[in-house]
């Protein structure tokens, strides 16, 4: 079908939709946008020669391109590079191929030695392409170099793989690319709380999406995939929490409480996920709500002392430890919170004569006191 301009695929009026041309691709060539100013510049290249030639149909002969931005380093993204380096003398010493700066080493050397120059981009960094104001957006997961490009006049992002259009396809991280599925996770969540109206992906056609709803749609649909179709998003948080995913978890919380607001389970370990992420108002206004229905339990009375003990709060959590330890007498955990508690309150000796504050105390001690002993002998090594 040969290059299109984007503003007719996505039967739009933005001014800068009209300055890009879209070019469809496979499954082991990318989509490739080219962004029609002085100089032209390619997002992607690709992995197929005929391309070029559909370029140069369009009106755009390949020789003019200057700069090409690589969502990352997969050679159905990339190799199209090396291909017009082969093929016209000119671009070598005049293409210039931005990429992060974890791209795959081999690439970079492969660029250079073929005549381009590499720079290297950044999270946050602000590029001026085709006269376009272009935000680079690290998004690590699917790869560790992986980038998106937000375009925010019209609020486009250009996603590279890290989200896609084709239907039932989840980019999965590729470990030999440096891909981690916990940064692919947090750079969806990421994504997912951006002004995005259009979402121009490396595969898939490019689409207008309801603000972010398509992107939260693919944090969700990865999350589903990650759990287990048949796993409860209860069991998924659980799962998720216990391998520090705190984040994940509290969105699967958030899913199962859609389905049942009072399933005692997923409100507590959506608080100590709050807490331990920090988000500790939060996190106590949700003991509270438990708390308030009468739901008094030693574990979420414990939950609640740690949270009120971060926040300083020391009376009220001791009020806490105490309430829990007069319903649980054995409970390590608010035995320890109420040592901490009375600790913080001045009263030492009461805290010292708890044993399992005294225990976690003295071991908490001796870490420390092992840590401050190894960085002075390495300081004077
Ligand atoms: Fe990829």
């Amino acid at each position: 079908m040969g290059f299109r301009k984007l503003s007719q695929v996505l039967r739009s009026a933005a001014p800068s939709h009209r300055k890009i041309l879209y070019l469809e691709g496979y499954v082991d060539s990318a989509n490739l946008y080219a962004l029609d100013g002085e100089p032209l510049v390619l997002v992607d290249a690709g992995n197929d020669s005929t391309a070029f030639t559909d370029l140069a149909r369009a009106g755009h002969p390949p020789f003019t391109i200057r700069r090409i931005a690589l969502t990352h380093g997969h050679y159905d993204h990339a190799l199209g590079i090396l291909d017009l380096l082969n093929r016209y003398e000119s671009l070598r010493g005049s293409l210039e191929v931005l990429m992060h700066e974890d791209g795959p080493a081999t690439l970079q050397n492969l660029v250079r030695e073929k005549g381009g120059t590499i720079r290297t981009i950044a999270d946050g960094e602000r590029l001026d392409l085709a006269g376009l104001s272009i935000e680079v957006l690290h998004t690590p997961g699917h790869t560790v170099d992986s980038v998106c490009f937000y375009e925010g006049e019209s609020r486009t992002m250009f996603t590279g793989d890290t989200v896609l259009t084709v239907e039932g396809s989840l980019p999965m991280p590729d470990p030999a690319a440096g891909g981690s599925l916990a940064a692919y996770l947090a750079s969806l969540r990421r994504l997912s709380t951006l002004d995005i109206d259009f979402v121009c992906p490396g595969h898939g056609r490019p689409r207008r999406t309801r603000g972010r709803a398509y992107v939260r749609g693919v944090y969700e649909e990865a999350l589903r995939s990650v759990k287990g179709p048949k796993t409860s998003w209860k069991d998924g948080a659980a799962k998720l929490m216990a391998n520090g995913l705190l984040a994940e978890a509290v969105f699967c919380c958030d899913k199962e409480l859609e389905l049942d607001p009072t399933n005692q389970d997923c409100l507590e370990m959506k608080a100590s996920c709050l807490g331990d992420l920090g988000r500790l108002d939060e996190a106590n206004a949700l003991y509270d709500s438990v708390l308030c229905r009468g739901v008094r339990s030693s574990s979420i009375l414990t939950g609640k002392g740690f949270t009120l003990l971060r926040l300083e709060r020391f009376p009220e959590s001791l009020e806490c430890f105490d309430e829990a330890l007069a319903s649980a007498p054995g409970s390590p955990e608010a035995a320890v919170g109420k040592g901490f508690a009375l600790f913080c309150l001045g009263r030492q000796d009461e805290a010292l004569d708890i044993p399992e504050f005294e225990k976690a105390f003295s071991s908490n001690l001796t870490e420390e006191v092992r840590k401050r002993f190894e960085s002075r002998h390495q300081g004077g090594a």
